[in-house]
């Protein structure tokens, strides 16, 4: 593996899976793998989950680590090329990435959906000139189109908590005051397309995901239908895409509550976090026993140790 921006880097998502559940046992397993090695960890976004996370994993292979929030101590980056620089911004991405590069082994980067322009979105321009000239491996710490790290946690964790071999896994639209990325519902359904899990997406017209995601699946739009017989519940919000970056429906009905939850299987609640109460999902669910958001978010350090492990392998070779 070079870089890790989707479930598609992965060699095998089998033995992926398998060197997660192995770090989760014994997370100091393979503590000098990192020795005299970098990690350096670039955000453009704010994160609590996948700055500590990411940071922790690091430390755990016995890396150092340095954490860059690059709107705050950094530069302004202008990214766009052919540009007269004679704005705010002083720094081109192109010096700057190939720079940070010098400074480490692995770099990872958070750079959201702008939602301005949906091929510049799509086409991952920022994350997509890291790889392009950085001259180490880059790591998606969430880009603009996919959260692979998420996904590969939320795996993890149905994993953990099926009762059965073909979970059915329902992943929600939820409203949301604000109009936020595609980039955790894409790629938890790019994820579970690659496995045998039974996956219903559903939300309201007008909200569905982009085609290269969906695939032949085609999203359910009575959530209450969806929600019959699942195992676990994937809430999350997200804007339009055929409408770009537009909020079209605030409609709490869609807030996951008991009377949705009450047609499932005993389902399993989960969320990526943050998330906002009430609006996304009731204090009842949330609070309930059958919410797996903490385990969820713990996952994430596994996920982080696994991508950052084998690439250190591929380093080391
Ligand atoms: N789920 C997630 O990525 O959380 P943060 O935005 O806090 O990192």
């Amino acid at each position: 593996m070079k870089h890790f921006t989707s479930v598609h880097d992965l060699d095998s998502l089998d033995e992926a899976l398998k060197l997660a559940a192995e770090l989760k046992k014994d997370p100091y397993k393979y503590q000098s793998l990192g020795k005299n090695k970098t990690l350096l960890l670039v955000f453009f976004n704010s994160s609590l989950r996948t700055r500590l996370s990411t940071q922790k994993a690091g430390l755990n292979l016995g890396m150092n680590v340095i954490v860059f929030d690059i709107n705050e101590g950094g530069w302004k980056l202008e990214t766009e090329l052919g540009v007269i620089m004679d704005s705010d911004k002083p720094e081109h991405i192109r010096e700057a990435v190939p720079v940070i590069g010098r400074y480490c082994d692995i770099i990872g980067v958070r750079s959201f959906a702008k939602y301005e322009s949906k091929e510049d979105d799509y086409e991952e321009k920022i994350i997509q000139q890291f790889i392009d000239y950085a001259g180490v491996p880059v790591v998606s710490m969430e880009a603009a189109t996919r959260h692979p790290l998420q996904s590969f946690a939320d795996h993890l964790t149905i994993e953990e908590f099926k009762t059965k071999e073909k979970p059915k896994v329902v992943l929600t639209w939820a409203p949301h005051p604000r109009a936020l990325p595609q980039a955790v519902p894409n790629s938890f359904v790019e994820w579970i397309r690659e496995t045998d899990y039974e996956l219903v997406v559903t939300h309201p017209e007008g909200y569905e995901l982009a085609p290269e995601f969906m695939g032949d699946l085609k999203p359910e739009y009575d959530q209450m239908k969806a929600f019959e017989g699942a195992d676990f519940i994937y809430a999350k919000s997200w804007a339009s895409y055929k409408d770009y970056g537009k909020v079209l429906s605030k409609d709490r009905n869609w807030t996951v509550s008991d009377r949705q939850m009450a047609v499932t299987n005993n389902a399993k609640f989960m969320h990526c976090l943050p998330v906002r109460r009430n609006m996304v999902v009731s204090d009842s669910v949330i609070d309930s026993e059958n919410s797996v958001v903490v385990p969820e978010a713990e996952n994430r350090l596994f996920s982080a140790q696994a991508v950052i492990k084998l690439l250190l392998d591929e380093i080391n070779k």
